[in-house]
């Protein structure tokens, strides 16, 4: 990925809207520096289009008046940003140390069985992408895994087969709540 700019006065901004660009003026006015603008922007540019192209981060860079290396290190540095496109469901599984020693190891190899796909992957359908991540900061309910915006705690391959099914059920268009965090 380059964070070299495409989005000049010829090409012009493709994917922040006049509205999105006030909402990150608004953002910015509740921090000191437009810098610190920087992360909630990301999200609302990527709860908009799911994940955050080369180009959303340049226009993102572009409406804070800051340097694109700032946002493109925020983005790519985060595992709640995505780069690339992920399914409609992004399951994200912790394998820091207390999820780890409650057998998160065995719960991704279980996961990556019954999707059919290695972490990092989508599946052929479009409905679920595998990460693994660090800390999930519950560490108290390991282990842990986050889809979307929800989390699913004291986890259990039995429980994981229900809530893959669970999901798989849902409604093309009731599943907003889980938006691409
Ligand atoms: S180690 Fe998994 S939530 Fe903290």
């Amino acid at each position: 990925m380059t964070v070299e700019s495409e989005v000049s006065a010829e090409s012009g901004p493709r994917f922040l809207t006049k509205e999105m660009r006030k909402k990150i003026e608004e953002i910015t006015g509740r921090y000191p520096t437009r810098r610190s603008a920087i992360m909630p922007s990301l999200f609302l540019a990527q709860e908009e289009y799911g994940y955050l192209c080369d180009e959303v981060l340049l226009e993102v860079a572009e409406a804070l008046g800051v340097p694109e290396v700032w946002v493109y290190e925020i983005a790519t540095f985060y595992t709640m940003f995505n780069t690339t496109p992920v399914g409609r469901f992004h399951i994200k599984l912790c394998t820091n140390v207390s999820c780890l020693l409650l057998e998160a190891g065995s719960l991704l190899s279980h996961l990556e069985k019954r999707l059919g796909i290695a972490r990092g992957e989508t599946t052929g359908d479009g409905l679920f992408t595998l990460s693994v991540v660090e800390c999930l900061g519950s560490c108290d309910t390991a282990p842990v895994m986050q889809i979307n915006k929800t989390y699913y705690e004291t986890l259990s391959a039995e429980g994981i087969d229900q809530i893959l099914e669970e999901l798989k059920a849902r409604p093309a268009d009731g599943g907003r709540e889980g938006a691409p965090a």
